[in-house]
């Protein structure tokens, strides 16, 4: 019985904002194992390994005090941003002021919602990465804005065409996300490149949204917008600890920038949450005090799988560059298949492993696949072995 109005709908700004891929993926993914199947997924970026075991003993001791369980500033504990503040200092040689320049986030996702909610008003536009993190669309049409992309091609080694980007009218826009290294294409940040992100949002005063969640995977230089000079004055930018500290669970980010823009977001993130669980801040704190060794051990584990991962895709006939970083290796698929929907599809329903189609990124990654490296060693062997029994099989037909 429905004891609602009968005509009691979700709100308009849900309209065109379908559940997250993955959400949905999931779901099918767990009727197939209950099917028996057991499916090798290499769809999410989830880190399969744990944080470092101090990190956890911090965690244990921590809520094991009486005087923890309270409700946390909405600004974050001092212990955890002075600790993002000499991360910044130490990794990306950035100066933030630990009191006003640093807010850490339930993770860097909220953040996104954040910035958008913070800024837009109904037809500001955004322009958004073609392919890109799929939030930035969606959160940026949940907060009323309007989503102009600009493409990212291979041929331009996954850079902004400056060029193109100026010929449009960029009154309106407002936002502009960029990503890098960039998820899904891996690709790397060069000083140059930086440097005319920060020289574009100076030119046409538009607030450059960066979100830097993977510059430590794979990658021993890792890079900050802000070290750019004069990026303060128009940049902000998200990082996290969910994939280089593996705690994508715990739920910590952070945004960094300007005094006030920490404080504008502030006014739209205190009526959202209630502050973060002391333990978890104080071993998020830990974390970030690990020295390169942890980095070290992380990236050996995950060049391991890489290659694997490369020969999987060497085995499907896709071409791909070795020189990526992040959690994922992203490939274009042959021409025997449509796009990377169908290469997604052949592989899960025939040989039980899932690898994510490059389309859910945007319309630009629809001939792409994007491999993740959180899975073993092992179990990527499977996957080698199940996709080629697939091509033997398909070859005797
Ligand atoms: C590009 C990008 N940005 C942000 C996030 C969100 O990370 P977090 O766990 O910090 O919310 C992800 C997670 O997959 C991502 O790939």
């Amino acid at each position: 019985m429905n004891l609602l109005k009968a005509d009691m709908k979700t709100s308009k700004r849900l309209e065109g904002i379908g559940e997250y891929y993955f959400s949905q993926k999931l779901r099918e993914i767990d009727e197939l194992n209950k099917q028996g199947k057991q499916i090798i997924n290499l769809g999410i970026g989830s880190p399969d390994l744990p944080p470092h075991p101090e990190v956890i003993r911090t965690l244990q001791d921590e809520s094991s005090k009486p005087n923890v369980h309270g409700y946390q500033s909405y600004k974050g504990s001092v212990v955890l941003r002075k600790a993002i503040s000499a991360w910044y200092r130490e990794w990306y040689n950035v100066e933030l002021d630990a009191d006003s320049e640093v807010l850490p986030l339930i993770g860097s996702k909220e953040g996104i919602m954040h910035v958008c909610m913070t800024y837009l008003d109904k037809g500001d536009e955004v322009l958004v990465p073609n392919p890109g993190y799929p939030t930035y669309r969606s959160a940026v049409k949940l907060a009323g804005g309007k989503c102009i992309d600009y493409n990212l091609k291979e041929k331009n080694n996954y850079e902004p065409d400056f060029e193109k980007l100026e010929k449009k009218k960029l009154e309106k826009v407002k936002l502009m996300f960029v990503n890098y290294p960039q998820m899904p294409t891996g690709q790397l940040p060069s000083k140059d490149l930086f440097e005319r992100i920060v020289a574009f949002g100076r030119k046409h005063k538009i607030l450059i949204v960066h979100d830097n969640p993977y510059s430590f995977i794979l990658n021993d230089r890792p890079m900050s917008l802000l070290h750019v000079e004069g990026a303060k004055e128009c940049v902000i930018e998200l990082n996290s600890l969910s994939k280089s500290q593996n705690m994508a669970g715990w739920r910590v980010g952070m945004l960094c920038g300007a005094k006030e823009r920490i404080d504008e977001v502030l006014r739209f993130k205190s009526n959202m949450d209630s502050g973060m669980f002391l333990p978890v801040q104080l071993a998020a704190a830990r974390a970030l005090g690990l020295g390169k060794d942890w980095y070290q051990q992380v990236n050996n584990e995950y060049a391991e799988r890489r290659e694997k991962v490369f020969e999987v895709l060497n085995l499907l006939n896709c071409k791909f560059s070795k020189d990526q970083a992040g959690l994922f290796v992203w490939a274009r698929v042959p021409s025997k298949y449509k796009n990377g929907y169908e290469l997604s599809d052949d592989v899960l329903y025939n040989s039980n492993v899932f690898i994510t189609p490059g389309g859910i990124f945007g319309s630009a990654g629809e001939k792409y696949i994007r491999v993740s490296l959180c899975a073993t060693v092992q179990k990527l062997t499977e996957a080698f072995e199940r996709a080629a029994s697939l091509i033997l099989a398909k070859e005797e037909i």
